[in-house]
């Protein structure tokens, strides 16, 4: 069996970040080996991408929980069985209690398209157009208890063209996110990438509020 760290995924849909995943630990790149894939939504396609995968997935459906801490208790408990050293949360759409996030401090990590802190929550690109912004982008960042709050990992800058709408720049943000998603998983894994103090350091430096930042612009 692969001595590389374990990473679990949670997702709700479509699942192309946990593509960009499989294509990525495929090639050996992401240095780290995907052990389960887990939906709290039966008909997330993310679910057959994993079985094509030859990975381990389990369906834990939210609706059948009466509140939100004994689904997440419940979710932990389904997560854990896979001994991760890491969680990635790829279109994972629901929001997580204190309880759960303390309990992957440092080790869970989430993908959210806006140039964070601008744009927390849902509707991101039609808010940064409707913002007359000239750039958007993607962020990976630490989870905390703030939701789309913890500290930022790596960002990717994305232009607005005068004639995108929310879906088209959503295309363009969505090729960054593949990218930069494998590359912070792998930054995690090989020790690079850690959470002290509040913040995300690269290499043994603090990075600054917007993480490592790649500007697909140049
Ligand atoms: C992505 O746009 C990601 O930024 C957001 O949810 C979406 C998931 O897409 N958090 P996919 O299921 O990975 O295709």
């Amino acid at each position: 069996m692969s001595s590389l760290p374990r990473v679990v995924v949670l997702l709700s849909g479509g699942g192309t970040n946990l593509q960009a995943l499989i294509d990525s630990a495929a090639t050996s790149e992401l240095g780290a080996q995907l052990v389960g894939v887990i939906s709290n939504r039966p008909a997330a396609f993310g679910l057959e991408r994993a079985a094509k995968a030859g990975i381990a997935t389990r369906l834990l459906d939210h609706t059948a929980f009466d509140s939100r801490e004994a689904f997440d208790t419940a979710l932990m408990a389904e997560i854990d069985q896979f001994q991760p050293d890491i969680v990635v949360l790829a279109g994972f759409m629901r929001i997580l209690t204190p309880a759960f996030t303390e309990h992957y401090l440092g080790k869970m990590l989430n993908i959210h398209p806006s140039l964070l802190p601008k744009f927390q929550g849902l509707h991101t690109h039609q808010r940064a157009i409707d913002a007359g912004d000239n750039c958007h982008g993607v962020t990976v960042h630490f989870v905390t208890a703030e939701l789309d709050g913890g500290p930022a990992a790596i960002q990717a800058i994305v232009p607005i063209e005068q004639q995108d709408d929310a879906a088209s720049l959503a295309q363009r943000v969505q090729v960054q996110e593949h990218i930069i998603y494998p590359m912070a998983v792998n930054w995690l894994a090989s020790g690079r990438l850690r959470y002290q103090a509040g913040k995300a350091w690269l290499d043994g430096s603090p990075l600054p509020v917007q993480g490592f930042q790649i500007d697909s612009r140049l």
